[in-house]
């Protein structure tokens, strides 16, 4: 027989008004994506706040150059799986490429991913006209996870895959746009790759939590692509991951070390950050 990928109940379910009292408690908030049951029971047993099916899954998954072909198909259908390994993790699902391109639009890929995908909340990459999104989401009790930096959906106007907000004017919009989305009714904001001082200041203004990768350590939450966690990355390895499964000899291991170093702190260190 096989056996069923569920972690067993072992904590009360991380909820969604437990970021900001993450936050407010000054106690670092531990995500990690995710794609399948069987890694789902595996986080879930780790201790792991919060399994973010990721747009990601186009990459490491499908092995698509980018993260625009997913479709809400495909979304739905991980989170499914995700949320069928899940007892207490907080399960987050991206918003694909398009899926949320105006508010009618927006809301039934919301409906999908809640309803059919069993997300608790939903994550969109942008700022400007995104903050209508946001806020026609949150009206329609669509909790809301935000993203700025490199977001990958946008990686052929920025014309690769760089670090965003180093020069002063782009650093001025990165902040202004963080409050607009806050504003907006965004619970939690993802900062992906942007300096480490940056993210620290927009992490000071806002009241709600900020998930930092590759924004360095003063971020309310950390999370990582799982298979850069475990040393999958092909190609150069970015300078935000690191291999914890390396030196360790299973998975479980892996992920609790990085919860622990997520929550005391040490990771990420100064060389995983801008
Ligand atoms: O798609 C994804 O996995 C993400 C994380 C990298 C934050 O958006």
């Amino acid at each position: 027989m096989y056996p069923t990928p569920r972690a067993a109940p072992a904590r009360a379910p991380f909820t969604v008004p437990q970021l900001r009292q993450r936050k407010q408690a000054g106690e670092k908030i531990v995500a990690l994506t995710c794609y399948d049951a069987s890694f789902a029971a595996c986080l879930d047993a780790s201790g792991i706040d919060l399994a973010l099916v990721g747009d990601s899954l186009g990459m490491v998954v499908q092995g698509h150059a980018n993260t625009l072909p997913v479709t809400v198909d495909a979304m739905v259908y991980h989170c499914a799986a995700v949320a069928r390994g899940l007892s207490s993790a907080l399960l987050v699902a991206d918003m694909p490429f398009m899926s949320f391109r105006d508010v009618p639009t927006a809301l039934a890929t919301a409906a999908r991913l809640m309803a059919e995908g069993g997300a608790a909340m939903v994550k969109l990459e942008g700022a400007g006209w995104v903050c209508e999104v946001i806020a026609a989401l949150v009206r329609h009790d669509v909790p809301v996870c935000a993203h700025l930096g490199l977001t990958p959906q946008s990686v052929h106007r920025f014309g690769g895959y760089r670090v965003q907000g180093r020069a002063d004017d782009e650093a001025e919009k990165l902040v202004e746009s963080a409050h607009r989305i806050a504003e907006a009714g965004a619970e939690a904001l993802v900062l992906e790759c942007v300096p480490a001082a940056l993210a620290a200041r927009i992490t000071r203004e806002l009241a709600i939590p900020t998930i930092g990768i590759g924004a360095g350590p003063a971020c309310d939450g950390q999370v990582l692509v799982v298979h850069d966690l475990l040393g999958l990355t092909s190609g150069k390895r970015p300078r935000f991951t690191h291999n914890f499964l390396a030196g360790r000899d299973s998975i479980a291991a892996a992920f609790a070390a990085y919860r622990d170093a997520v929550r005391d702190g040490s990771f990420p260190a100064v060389e995983h950050s801008y």
